[in-house]
């Protein structure tokens, strides 16, 4: 039987994961998180010192490095290093700079596509990025193009740094977000856009349910499940 395959792009802070996440779950499909894909290879590269500027650097790194998807009981995606488990450690937001930096070299997003586009040959997926209803799964039966302003994204991700222990000054997080919105949207390599034939759903004014509600009814209406 073909897999189904649901596209959620979309701005840090808009909620893709949280959302994407439950969408899964509620299907019993797999979630697939490629930020933390990204953000793993954004911490191994900080950690050998590879100087970022280098892409031929950068590239000649990455047959070092082993990214490794795992799921816990509860169905959370864990993140391995070359076997270590840095699912905590990808989320300062010292890696999210770097994540940024090298999400925004090719050689770095043709390393990671057959990854992504496995996971989505050999299970239904709801995977959620920058790039995957444009690039990594055109084809993709359901594309979703999530937003919400962004200082709703920065409340929101001043919760989120608070609660894990790390808080931020709201200004700090507000100029990181519009800093990598810019990159993410400016750079050459995969930008982030809205495919033509992805729905929009904006969740500035959104609860948690009412988004998931919505990015459901998305689901439901274009995949008559
Ligand atoms: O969603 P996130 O904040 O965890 O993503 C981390 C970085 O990776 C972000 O700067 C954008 C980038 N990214 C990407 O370029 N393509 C993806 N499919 C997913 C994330």
């Amino acid at each position: 039987m073909s897999t189904i395959r649901v596209a959620v792009d979309g701005p840090s802070g808009a909620g893709k994961s949280t959302l994407a996440r439950a969408a899964a779950a509620a299907l019993g499909f797999l979630y697939v998180d490629t930020g933390a894909i990204y953000r793993t290879v954004g911490l191994f590269i900080r950690d050998r010192g590879v100087d970022l500027g280098e892409e031929a650097a950068v590239g000649a790194a990455l047959p070092s490095l082993r990214v490794e998807l795992r799921y816990d009981e509860a169905g959370r995606q864990r993140m391995f290093l070359n076997g270590r488990d840095v699912s905590g450690e990808i989320r300062l937001p010292e890696i999210s700079r770097y994540a940024s930096a090298v999400s925004a070299l090719p050689v770095v997003r043709a390393y990671l596509m057959e990854t992504q586009r496995e996971l989505a040959r050999k299970n239904s997926v709801v995977m959620d990025g920058r790039d995957i209803g444009t690039v990594v799964l055109p084809d993709a039966e359901v594309k979703v193009f999530l937003t919400a302003s962004a200082a709703v994204r920065a409340e929101r991700r001043c919760r989120e740094l608070a609660e894990r222990g790390t808080p931020q000054p709201f200004d700090e997080v507000l100029r990181d977000i519009e800093d990598r919105d810019f990159r993410d949207t400016h750079r050459e390599a995969a930008p982030l856009r809205r495919a033509e034939d992805a729905a929009l759903l904006d969740t500035s004014a959104l609860d948690f349910r009412q988004s998931l509600e919505a990015l459901l009814g998305i689901i439901r209406e274009r995949t008559g499940l």
